[in-house]
């Protein structure tokens, strides 16, 4: 009896340790609450860059998304966009976009929100997606200042 305890004791213990290293596991890749984008993004926003070389971000290969409603008027060069749309850009390292090596998004703010590159606000996100940085991001809005024609909007369909 005494042996049995002793048994299901340790058992019980090795079962706690599986279960929080893999909490702790899956908190890493767990997308940050705090981020602009929700992490269905993938199957609830419009895919509108398949996989493609950027030359701004870093030399890195891009995916990019944009919340549903912003992606006809994204098509048809309909600016401003509306408030609440989103823009994501998936960074990968390799040219089959299989990994994710950072997040770049932008989120539009209500007009005359007076943004320091259009009404938008900025974030950047690591490969664990957790935020890095968020708001009127400079390193950000003095590259996007040039796309003034398409809404501050860098990619054109
Ligand atoms: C050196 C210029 C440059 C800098 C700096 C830059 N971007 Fe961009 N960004 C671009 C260009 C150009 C595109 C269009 C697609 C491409 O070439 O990657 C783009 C595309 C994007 C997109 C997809 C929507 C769009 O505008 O096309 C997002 C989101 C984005 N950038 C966010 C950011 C964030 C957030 C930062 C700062 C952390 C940032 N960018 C810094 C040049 C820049």
């Amino acid at each position: 009896m005494a042996h049995t305890q002793r048994t299901s004791t340790e058992r019980l213990t090795r079962l706690a340790l599986i279960a929080l290293l893999a909490t702790a596991a899956g908190c890493a890749s767990e997308l940050d609450s705090n981020a602009y984008f929700p992490k269905t993004y993938t199957s609830d926003y419009a895919k509108i860059v398949k996989c493609e070389k950027s030359g701004a971000h870093g030399g890195k290969y891009v995916t990019t998304y944009v919340t549903k409603d912003a992606e006809t008027p994204w098509k048809n060069k309909s600016y401003p966009f509306s408030e609440g749309t989103v823009f994501v850009k998936v960074g990968h390292s390799d040219s089959a976009c299989s990994d994710i090596s950072g997040y770049f998004a932008m989120k539009k703010l209500a007009a005359g929100s007076g943004g320091k590159a259009g009404d938008w606000d900025w974030q950047s996100l690591d490969a664990d997606g957790q935020v890095t940085g968020s708001g009127q991001l400079g390193g950000c809005t003095g590259c996007h200042s040039g796309y003034k024609d398409n809404d501050f909007v860098g990619t054109l369909p």
